[in-house]
């Protein structure tokens, strides 16, 4: 199996062997019974394994062009799972760009651990570069980043962290294994937020982990099973049933969001756009070289926050919420809600501004969602 709508319907799906069910079952028990006293069952118990999540963690294996895929409760849980590779005294080199909550687990609990974080602007590989230190263990972006919608060069990192004998990290989130697999470009960890497009309907919850090195798989097994962070049967279950749909929703979210990113970027009434799909965005070209595609989300700069609130509150279609990656239109202001843990003269860093919006464009019909933009511009 070769194509990615293939794999996501068949791999780690395989009729189920005692009744031939074609869905994966929800295996929901907590134990399994074993043969003898001493017998080493494969199933054990459902912390280490279970049937359903191990059909989600080959699958995500696959469509992430990994060997290794571990899933958790939440994509922070799987973050922690990931940073669980440093400890006191190692340094970390992240993006100064990234989901409020990341940020705030790296400063206000690794950091208060003793690991170190060096917060670089990743647009430039060489800044990479000038922040690893003697210590240094890992490194650890997203891209895009959140909400800024900046681009590291997978390529690049890739090799600075071979070549420093690092641990490359990528938060694939924004792209989902569709639009973009970093471990073709020799990153050593890709992790997600299967909350957002994997899931894709705004119903569940959830992380994974995915890697084609087997000492850090090994390692990132042993965390799955000793802290135990893992999900529910229920969950699993659901994101397998929608994996099946990403690629056609990611490709109706990325038709859709080209369309309203186009018409935004012509209004005057939008002062700045950011999206890697317009030839305008300053690493459009690197866009078309490491993704497949550009995703679902925009972000806009409408000047101030009183701009910002009259957009919102006349849309009806897009949801004012955070989260991101479902089917439905939503709607975040950052400043107030994604990135509220960021400290505020940071945020200004970033140019996360009280004006400064975020879409997350679903896949209800274009005529619909832009009727939802021009009642929003109108507002302003
Ligand atoms: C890019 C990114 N990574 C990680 C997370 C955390 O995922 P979760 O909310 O599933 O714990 C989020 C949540 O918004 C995110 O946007």
């Amino acid at each position: 199996m070769s194509g990615f709508k293939t794999k996501a319907i068949h791999i780690g799906q395989e009729p189920e062997q005692v009744t031939g069910a074609v869905a994966v079952p929800v295996f929901q028990t907590s134990t399994y019974a074993q043969k003898e006293l001493g017998g080493h069952a494969e199933f054990d118990y459902a912390r280490t394994i279970n049937p359903t999540r191990l059909a989600l963690e080959e699958n995500l294996a696959a469509l992430e062009n990994g060997k290794y895929g571990y899933c958790f409760a939440s994509g922070m849980a799987a973050i922690a799972a990931t940073l669980s590779l440093v400890k006191n005294g190692d340094h970390v080199v992240a993006g100064s760009d990234m989901y409020g909550g990341s940020y705030r687990y790296f400063s206000r609990i690794l950091s208060e651990n003793g690991v170190e974080f060096s917060y670089v602007d990743m647009r430039e590989p060489k800044n990479i570069e000038a922040a690893i230190k003697a210590n240094t263990k890992l490194i650890y972006c997203e891209t895009p980043t959140n909400p800024m919608m900046n681009l590291v060069d997978l390529e690049a990192v890739g090799k600075i962290a071979k070549a420093k004998k690092l641990i490359s990290v990528v938060d694939n989130t924004f792209m989902s294994p569709y639009f973009q697999n970093p471990l073709d470009f020799e990153i050593d960890i890709v992790l997600h937020s299967a909350t957002k497009y994997i899931g894709g309907h705004s119903d569940v919850i959830g992380g994974a982990v995915v890697t084609a090195n087997s000492d850090l798989a090994e390692k990132i097994k042993f965390y799955q099973n000793s802290a135990g962070g893992v999900p529910g049967p229920w969950d699993v279950w659901l994101l397998l049933r929608s994996v099946k749909t990403l690629a056609i929703r990611m490709e109706a979210h990325n038709a859709n969001a080209i369309q309203i990113a186009e018409f935004l970027s012509k209004q005057a009434k939008i002062k700045k756009i950011f999206y890697p799909g317009l030839s305008t965005h300053p690493q459009h070209a690197l866009a078309k070289r490491q993704m497949r595609g550009f995703g679902g989300i925009i972000s806009i700069e409408t000047g101030s926050l009183e701009n910002a609130t009259k957009f919102t509150s006349k849309l009806k279609v897009f949801t004012l919420g955070e989260s991101l990656g479902g089917v439905e239109s939503l709607v975040c202001h950052p400043v107030t809600m994604t990135h509220g843990s960021v400290p505020p003269e940071r945020r200004v860093e970033l140019g996360i501004t009280d004006g400064l919006i975020r879409l997350s464009v679903g896949i209800e019909d274009i005529g619909d969602l832009m009727a939802d933009m021009e009642r929003g511009l109108d507002a302003i």
